[in-house]
């Protein structure tokens, strides 16, 4: 458990407010806006490669069609992954590997966000955690998943690792249930943190809170009141001032 005295600001799919989410772009924006780490979603392609996107289809982000699991690497890697951001012209999908290669020598953290709702991905908790190894990652990754049988399977597979529960919506005694199934943090969508006896309980149990997606200065100002430990954002900018603000006012 940490004593943070004010919150880490965790770029949300890179810097996705201001580039393409989960783009090498949106990854290299969140390092340079001077974000303490970036989160990020892998899935497997169909040949079994890690790949960083958010969506199991490709409409919303891409100019291809169908599920990404149904997509070799090599032919993901023909499509556009930008939609929204001219600015940035053609930006292709990135493997987990490629992103790790960006962050190695730098100390931003990373979270990586095992999208496993949907799909199962058989493979993709083994082949992540072997990669953070490879990748000598292992100590700057945090792992979260909102199947939580996938964060016991981390549990089980790497006793040391740091694993954070996602949830967006009301559990009954959710701090104890994460605790009690071998997290370290509770990773709450933000409005579920409106009472502050959830930051309490987490505290109280020694887990760590870290919130997403914070992208309005009034909420990222709470999450710095309730000893939010991270604060995850598509403008880590805004959310570093706020800190900035609350660091020298206390
Ligand atoms: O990990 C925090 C957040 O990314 C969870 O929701 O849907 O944006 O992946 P989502
Ligand atoms: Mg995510």
């Amino acid at each position: 458990m940490t004593n943070r005295k004010h919150p880490l600001v965790f770029a949300h799919r890179g810097a996705s407010g201001y580039a393409p989410e989960n783009t090498i772009v949106s990854f290299k924006k969140a390092m340079e806006l001077g974000a303490d780490g970036f989160e990020l979603d892998v899935q497997l392609t169909k040949d079994n490669e890690i790949v960083v996107i958010h969506d199991e289809w490709l409409e919303r982000l891409t100019d291809g069609r169908g599920f990404v699991r149904d997509y070799t690497l090599e032919q993901l890697r023909q499509l556009n992954f930008n939609k929204n951001f001219p600015e940035y012209g053609v930006q292709r999908v990135r493997t987990l590997r490629e992103v790790f290669e960006l962050v190695k020598d730098s100390d931003i953290e990373v979270n990586v966000e095992l999208k496993t709702g949907i799909f199962e991905y058989p493979g993709l908790v083994e082949k992540v955690l072997a990669l953070a190894e490879e990748m000598d990652m292992k100590d700057r990754v945090i792992y979260s998943s909102f199947n939580h049988y996938t964060c016991v399977k981390i549990r089980e597979l790497l006793p040391d690792a740091r694993i954070g529960f996602l949830y967006g919506d009301v559990f009954i005694e959710v701090e104890q249930y994460v605790k009690d199934h071998g997290g370290d943090a509770i990773h709450p969508a933000f409005y579920l943190l409106q009472d502050p006896i959830h930051a309490i309980k987490a505290k109280q149990l020694g887990l760590e809170i870290n919130t997403w997606t914070v992208n309005e200065p009034a909420y990222m100002e709470l999450c710095c009141q309730l000893g939010v430990d991270r604060i995850i954002t598509n403008y880590p900018d805004v959310a570093l001032g706020i800190v900035e603000k609350f660091k020298s006012s206390n």
